[in-house]
Formats: C-alpha cells, structure tokens, sequence
C-alpha cells in the first residue's frame, strides 16, 4: 500500500476515529504503564493521530512539552495542533527530545527509518517508546476472506523482531519488548468493518468496499466469519507489541 494511500486514508478518517478506538485507547494505556520515572521534559508523539496520548501524557508528566506530529492533516488539527510530518523523516533537530513516543503507527511506516529517525531526535539518554501490530492481527477476517477473491485484505504485519532489530542497529540499549493479545467484539461483521475503516484502517479490513463486492461473496465472508462468533458478538484479534528502550547517555 502507498504511503500516499494511507495518508490520504487517515486523513478522511480523522473526525470518526474517537469513537471506534477501543484498541488504540488501551494500547496506549498499556505503553504508558511500561514506562518509569524520571519525568521528560520534552515529549514527542510521533503519528500522534486524533492526540489521545497527549492528554495522557501531559497528564502523567504535567511539566512536560509535548510536540504531536503526523502525516495526515486533519489528524494534526483534531489532536489540537502539531507538526505535520513524516515519521520516516521528521523536521525536527537532533537531540530535541528526551521521551519518543509512538502508538500504532510504526505497523505502516518503514521501522528501520522511523526507529533511525527517533534515535536521531532523542537526546543522549532519551527513552523510546513505540508500540505496533504483528502477525496474527485479524486473523480473523484474514480467514472469513480467504479464497474470495485476488485481493489482499489484511496488511502483512511485520513479526516483532523487525521491530527489535531495527532498535539494536540504531544504538538503542536496555530494550523489552512484549507481546500482548486484544480481543473486541462486534455485533456484525459490518460494525467491525465500519469501526476498522474509521480507524483509517480501511485498507486493512477490505480493498473493496462490501457494497462493492458481489453478493454471494460477501455472504461467504459473513458466513465464515459467523464461525469466529462468541457469546460477546464476532471477535476481532489484535497482537499489539510494545516496545520500550533507551538511548545511551553517550
Ligand atoms: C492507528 S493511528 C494511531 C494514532 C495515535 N497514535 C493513537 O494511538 O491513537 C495511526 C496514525 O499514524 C499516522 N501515520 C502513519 N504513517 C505515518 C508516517 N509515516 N508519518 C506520520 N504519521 C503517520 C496516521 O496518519 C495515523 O494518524
């Protein structure tokens, strides 16, 4: 998928993310209990999306500055202002911040380029924290669509190691990485669709919109999905890792 597309696609869904992120609103509260004292003074939320971190972090560290920055326009104006940019290539000067931070948003990026630009832009000492999503990650609907049709309908997340390594090369030290299973509930499987497409994950879920598919097909997909189903509704699963490191003082 072309950065292009997942831009343009966070960038439609910015006013209906709030609502539907369930995931994103744990994984955060997840990462943020990962990480210790001291408090940093300058912060950054790097693809800081709708900016539900920002409250969490200025709320935990009230003194601190935190910058929000993403590539999708709407997405800096809901989260209250930022920076709109690149977390492949952030325009901001080396050794700026002492706390990187980064909430599901590395599963669409390059790693080796966003973990090489977090190292640059932290100060000597300055933590990391970055969380993502790895394979298994709606296996679900990846099996309710297999053997549809040719297309593609879930991202190929990349295994937890990708992440890992990508922190050793660029110097990080005191690295832990853990991998924790989300479990949510939908009612149907067009209520998990529709929650997934106002994530600006839509890609993620279908190519096609279902009203675009054929009607046997999307039969076929609610039908094997229906096989998924507990007594909470269609589960979806998601296998968040959550990485934490720092930088050495020198
Ligand atoms: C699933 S949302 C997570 C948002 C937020 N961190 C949270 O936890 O709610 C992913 C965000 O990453 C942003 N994003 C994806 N790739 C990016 C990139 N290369 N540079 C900047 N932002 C990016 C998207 O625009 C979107 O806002």
């Amino acid at each position: 998928m072309s950065k292009h597309a997942v831009r343009r696609s966070f960038d439609r869904a910015a006013a209906s993310y709030d609502a539907a992120a369930r995931l994103q609103r744990n994984v955060c509260r997840l990462l943020l209990d990962r990480l210790a004292e001291p408090a940093p003074a300058r912060i950054l939320d790097a693809g800081c999306g709708t900016g539900y971190a920002l409250g969490l972090l200025a709320g935990r560290w009230p003194a601190a500055k935190v910058v929000a920055a993403d590539f999708a326009p709407s997405m800096v104006t809901i989260a209250g202002g930022g920076v709109c940019a690149d977390i492949e290539a952030l325009p901001f000067a080396a050794a700026s911040f002492d706390l990187y931070w980064s909430s599901l948003s590395f599963q669409w990026c390059d790693a080796g380029r966003a973990v090489s630009e977090a190292a640059r832009v932290l100060a000597p000492g300055g933590r990391l924290a970055v969380s993502s999503l790895a394979p298994g990650t709606l296996a679900e609907l990846q099996d309710a669509f297999a053997g549809t049709d040719r297309h593609r309908h879930v991202l190929d997340f990349p295994p937890a190691d990708v992440l890992a390594s990508a922190c050793a090369t660029a110097g990080f030290t005191a690295l832990k990485l853990e991998r924790r299973t989300l479990r949510f509930h939908h009612g149907d499987l067009a209520a998990l669709l529709r929650e997934l497409k106002a994530l600006g994950a839509n890609q993620v879920g279908t190519r096609r919109r279902p009203g675009l598919m054929g009607r046997a097909a999307w039969q076929t997909v609610e039908h094997r999905y229906e096989a998924w189903r507990e007594a909470a509704g269609l589960p979806a699963t998601f296998e968040v890792v959550l990485c934490t490191a720092s930088k050495p003082t020198s």
